[in-house]
C-alpha cells in the first residue's frame, strides 16, 4: 500500500496512471491524475482519508477521470462522511444538469465510490491520499 499526504503529493508521479503537474488546491487536483474514465487504470483499489472539499474532490477525479474501480472515502467523524458523500453528488447532478455527463456516467462513477467505516477497512486498498484536516 502506498500512502501519500498532500503536502508531498508530487511523489504521486512515480505511480505511471498519475501525473502531477503542480498542486495549489481543489481545482488543479483534477490534474493529479490522468485517465479518460475508462477503468484501465494501474491503480484498481485506491482510497483518500478525509472527506472535507480535498478529499471529495481527489475521490472524484479517481472515480471519474482516472477510472479507479473502487474509491474508497473514509472519515474520523461519520457526518463529515455523510456530508462528502452528498457533495460528490451535487457535484455530480451539477454537471448533469449543464450536460457534462450524463445520467449513466454519473450512476457509474458513484458505484465506485463507497464509505469506509475504519482505516481498517482500508487494508487492501493500494494507493491511499490522506487530505485530513491540518493542525495548527
Ligand atoms: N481545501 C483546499 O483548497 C486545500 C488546498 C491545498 C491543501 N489542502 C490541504 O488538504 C487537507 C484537507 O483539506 P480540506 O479543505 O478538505 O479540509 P477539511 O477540514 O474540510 O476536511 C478534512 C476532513 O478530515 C477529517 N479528519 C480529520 N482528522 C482525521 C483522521 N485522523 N482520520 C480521518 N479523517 C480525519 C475531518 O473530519 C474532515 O472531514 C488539509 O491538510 C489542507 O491544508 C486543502
Amino acid at each position: 500500500m502506498k500512502v501519500y499526504r498532500l503536502n508531498i503529493f508530487k511523489q504521486a508521479t512515480k505511480i505511471p496512471s498519475f501525473k502531477v503537474d503542480q498542486f495549489s488546491g481543489f481545482r488543479s487536483s483534477s490534474l493529479a491524475f490522468s485517465g479518460n474514465g475508462s477503468s484501465n487504470s494501474a491503480v484498481k483499489n485506491f482510497a483518500v482519508v478525509g472527506a472535507g472539499q480535498m478529499g471529495i474532490g481527489i475521490a472524484l477525479v479517481a472515480a471519474r477521470v482516472a477510472g479507479i474501480p473502487s474509491v474508497q472515502i473514509v472519515d474520523s467523524n461519520p457526518t463529515a462522511l455523510d456530508n462528502g458523500h452528498r457533495f460528490l453528488n451535487s457535484l455530480l447532478e451539477k454537471d448533469i444538469s449543464k450536460g457534462k455527463i450524463s445520467r449513466e456516467e454519473a450512476d457509474l462513477v458513484l458505484s465506485r465510490v463507497h464509505k469506509a467505516k475504519s482505516l481498517e477497512e482500508l487494508s487492501k486498498v493500494d494507493f491511499v491520499v490522506e487530505a485530513v484536516t491540518e493542525k495548527s
